[in-house]
């Protein structure tokens, strides 16, 4: 059958499913394969007006760090966009594999496919959680839109700054044990250019409820700038 024709059978085998994403064959480029949406009811999550906090910041900046530190103070669900992706990836579904080679070159995922896994995520832990720590999220400044329009309004956002240098660095360390496809220099080279894209609009954007804080120091005082920012959504949540 024709790529043409596949599309077709595709679109009409969903019926009012949300739209596919189109994303491109890894080994062809065409835009011939689908990746297949689901539709959920985000009601349970825009009731509970929990807070939302997003955490940005280049490869490498830490915020996986932070986050561990952030949780075992505060108790918040920490969700991070890469691991979720990673876990699809393992769990060896059509839309895992359509992932790895887009986060073996380094670039962004379809906002669509990282906000159907953060939504499920999500949706799963409603019932019991304190708050979201979302880590490498918003990654573009149509994630973060699209996330407040069809989920709830973020409450903060943390901002970790690092140079590139502090950054490879760091990554070029954890490559010696973490086992990620890509903490290699080569695709670490690829990472910051696609951070360096894409991340200052959504910070822009953002100003009023960003807070950046300089991630070059050790964690423990990353932490303290950290917490000054948390007790204050804490006290007023
Ligand atoms: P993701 O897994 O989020 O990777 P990343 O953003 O590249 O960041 P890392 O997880 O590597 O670093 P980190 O900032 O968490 O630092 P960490 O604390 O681990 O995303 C991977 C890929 O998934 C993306 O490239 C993309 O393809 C895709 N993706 C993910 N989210 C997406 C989205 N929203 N949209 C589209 N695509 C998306 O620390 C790193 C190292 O440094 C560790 O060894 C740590 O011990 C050390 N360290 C940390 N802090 C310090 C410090 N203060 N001093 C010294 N060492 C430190
Ligand atoms: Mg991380």
């Amino acid at each position: 059958m024709r790529p043409r024709s596949l599309l077709l059978v595709s679109l009409l085998a969903l019926g009012s499913s949300p739209a596919p994403f189109f994303a491109p064959n890894p080994r062809t480029g065409q835009q011939a394969d689908t990746i297949e949406r689901k539709e959920y009811d985000l009601a349970p999550l825009k009731n509970a007006k929990l807070p939302i906090i997003w955490v940005l910041g280049g490869p490498g900046s830490g915020k996986g760090t932070q986050c561990d530190r952030i949780v075992q103070k505060y108790g918040f669900t920490h969700l991070s966009t890469g691991d979720l992706l990673r876990d699809e990836v393992k769990s060896g579904s059509k839309r895992g594999r359509q992932l790895t080679a887009i986060m073996e070159r380094g670039e962004l995922v379809p906002l669509e496919v990282v906000l159907d896994l953060l939504k499920e995520a999500m949706l799963q832990k409603v019932g019991t959680s304190k708050g979201f720590l979302i880590d490498g999220y918003p990654r573009e400044l149509s994630q973060g839109k699209t996330f407040e329009e069809q989920i709830s309004p973020c409450t903060l956002v943390l901002n970790f700054d690092a140079s590139p240098e502090t950054m490879t660095k760091r990554l070029l360390h954890r490559a010696q044990t973490s086992g990620r496809v890509d903490d290699n220099e080569e695709t670490i080279k690829k990472r910051l250019q696609t951070f360096l894209t894409h991340s200052k609009p959504v910070v822009e954007h953002y100003a009023d409820k960003c807070r950046t804080i300089s991630a070059e120091n050790d964690p423990d005082v990353i932490f303290n700038e950290v917490q000054q920012c948390l007790d204050k959504v804490v006290a007023s949540a």
